[in-house]
C-alpha cells in the first residue's frame, strides 16, 4: 500500500518529475475484502494478477506479491510479453529468473526494474547502472538483511543470546515467524546475486553463492572480536578477480571503526569498489513500506520519463556466463581455539598453521576455563583451503577440545 499512498498523496510532485501524470488504473490481490488502509474504490479490481497484467489500459505493471515463480512469474511474463513495463520488488523472482526476464523485456522493448528488491530504499541498482557506469567494478560488500544486523547488534548491546534476541525481533515484527530465510542468509544472498549481475555484467548466479547464516554466531565471538577491534556482520561479498567472481554470504569480521563496522540495527549498507572511483558507500532502510515504495515509485518515474535501459545495465544477451571463483581471494582470519593449558601447546598450533603456509599476525590467550585456555588468533591473509587444512590438523591435536571457530576478516 506504500506505493498507492505515494501515488495518491504526491501525484503533483510525481507528475512534475516524471513529465506526465502517473495514473493508477487497476489493482489485484488475493483478498478483495481486506482492509488495506487505503481507498481502492476508484480503481478496477482484477481477480487475478495475470488479468491485471493483461489489462488493456495499463502501460506498466508493479509486482509486489513475492515468490520465485507461480503467480508472480506468470504476471510478469504476461506483462512483458504484451509490451508493458514491469517494476518489481521481488528479489526471489529476479534471483531465479532475472536473466530470462531481462531478455524477455528487451525482446518486447520494455523496461524491467527491480530497485526495491535490493537493499530496499537504497538506490543501489541505479547507482550501479547509472552513477557508476564509467567504472570497472571490482568488489561489492553489503549488509543486505536488516533482521540479521538487528540481531547481531542487539546481541552485542544487551549481552543476550542469539535465541533470545531472535525471539525479541519476532515480537517487534523485524523477523518472520519462520526466520530461516533471513537468518540463514538466503534473503540477503538473493540480493547479492542481483548486485553481482549488475556490477559485473554477468548472468544472475544465485546458485554460485556460498551461503552461511548467523545462527551459529555466539556472544563469545562477538565479545572477543570486539576486544580485538572488530564487529561481526552478515556480509555479502562479490569479488572479481582474474579467476572469475567469488560470491559469498557469511558472517565476517569488519573493523569496528569502518562504515560497515558502525552500522547498527535494521539498516542496510552497500560498499562498492571500482576503478577509477575507488570506494563509495550507501546506507539506508532496507525494508518497510516507505523504503520499498520509494524505490518502486522511483523506478516508475524513470520509465515515465522514457528511461528504458536494460535490467542489469547491459543488453541481456551480452551478460557473461558466470565464472565461479570460490575461495580464490585470500583474507586474514579470526580464529578461536580451545586448547589445553600445557607447555608447548601454542607452539604446536603455530606449527600446524605454519605447515599450511599461514603466518600469525596476532595471538592472545584469554582467561582459563578449568584446564582449557581459549586462544584467539588473527592470521595474515591466507586462502580458506589452506586454513581448513591447518584447522583440521589443530582439531586433531591431543590438546584440542573441539572444533576451532574461524571467521573471515574482510579487509576494508
Ligand atoms: N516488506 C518489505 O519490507 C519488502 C522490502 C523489499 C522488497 N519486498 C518484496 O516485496 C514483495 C512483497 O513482500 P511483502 O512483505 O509486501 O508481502 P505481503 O505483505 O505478504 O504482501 C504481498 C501482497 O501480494 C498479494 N499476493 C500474494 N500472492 C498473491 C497472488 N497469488 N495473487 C494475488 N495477490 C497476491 C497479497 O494479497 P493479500 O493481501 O490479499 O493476501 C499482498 O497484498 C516480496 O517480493 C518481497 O521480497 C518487501
Amino acid at each position: 500500500m506504500g506505493v498507492v499512498h505515494i501515488l495518491q498523496t504526491q501525484s503533483q510532485m510525481i507528475a512534475a518529475r516524471a513529465g506526465r501524470p502517473i495514473q493508477l488504473v487497476a489493482v489485484s490481490a488475493r483478498d478483495r475484502g481486506k482492509d488495506r488502509g487505503a481507498d481502492l474504490s476508484a480503481y478496477d479490481w482484477e481477480d487475478s494478477t495475470s488479468m491485471l497484467a493483461a489489462h488493456n489500459d495499463i502501460d506498466l505493471l508493479v509486482e509486489v506479491m513475492g515468490g520465485e515463480g507461480g503467480a508472480a512469474l506468470e504476471a510478469v511474463e504476461t506483462a512483458l510479453g504484451q509490451g508493458r513495463h514491469v517494476v518489481t520488488a521481488n528479489k526471489a523472482l529476479m534471483a531465479r529468473h532475472g536473466t530470462a526476464l531481462a531478455r524477455h523485456a528487451e525482446q518486447h522493448h520494455v523496461a524491467l526494474r527491480f530497485e526495491a528488491g535490493v537493499a530496499g530504499g537504497i538506490p543501489i541498482v541505479k547507482a550501479l547502472t547509472e552513477g557508476m557506469a564509467a567504472n570497472r567494478m571490482t568488489r561489492i560488500l553489503g549488509v543486505l538483511n536488516g533482521t540479521c544486523n538487528y540481531i547481531l547488534t542487539e546481541m552485542e548491546r544487551t549481552g543476550g543470546a542469539y535465541a533470545d534476541i531472535l525471539a525479541e525481533a519476532q515480537r517487534l515484527g523485524y523477523a518472520e515467524a519462520d526466520p530461516t530465510f533471513d537468518v540463514g542468509g538466503f534473503d540477503a544472498a538473493q540480493k547479492l546475486a542481483l548486485l553481482t549481475a549488475t556490477a559485473f555484467s554477468t548472468q544472475v548466479d544465485y546458485g554460485g553463492i556460498a551461503v552461511e547464516g548467523i545462527d551459529r554466531v555466539t556472544l563469545t565471538d562477538i565479545r572477543y572480536a570486539g576486544e580485538m577491534g572488530y564487529r561481526i556482520k552478515l556480509l555479502g561479498i562479490a569479488h572479481r578477480t582474474d579467476a572469475g567472481v567469488e560470491q559469498r554470504m557469511q558472517p565476517c569480521l569488519v573493523p569496528s571503526d569502518s562504515a560497515l563496522g558502525q552500522l547498527d540495527s535494521v539498516s542496510n549498507m552497500v560498499v562498492l569498489e571500482g576503478d577509477p572511483i575507488g570506494r563509495t558507500v550507501y546506507q539506508g532502510p532496507g525494508a518497510g513500506a516507505g523504503a520499498t515504495a520509494s524505490a518502486v515509485v522511483a523506478d516508475i518515474i524513470d520509465i515515465a520519463r522514457g528511461l528504458v535501459i536494460p535490467a542489469f545495465g547491459v543488453p541481456a544477451s551480452t551478460l557473461g556466463k558466470p565464472v565461479r571463483a570460490e575461495g580464490a581471494v585470500p583474507a586474514p582470519y579470526y580464529l578461536r581455539l580451545s586448547v589445553a593449558d600445557r607447555p608447548g601447546t601454542l607452539a604446536r598450533v603455530a606449527d600446524a598453521l605454519g605447515r599450511a603456509g599461514i603466518s600469525i599476525d596476532r595471538m592472545r590467550q584469554t582467561q582459563h576455563v578449568e584446564a582449557m585456555a581459549p586462544v584467539l588468533i588473527v592470521t595474515h591473509a591466507c586462502l580458506r583451503s589452506d586454513l581448513d587444512t591447518a584447522l583440521a590438523d589443530i582439531e586433531a591435536l591431543d590438546v584440542s577440545a573441539g572444533a576451532p571457530v574461524a571467521y573471515r576478516i574482510e579487509p576494508l
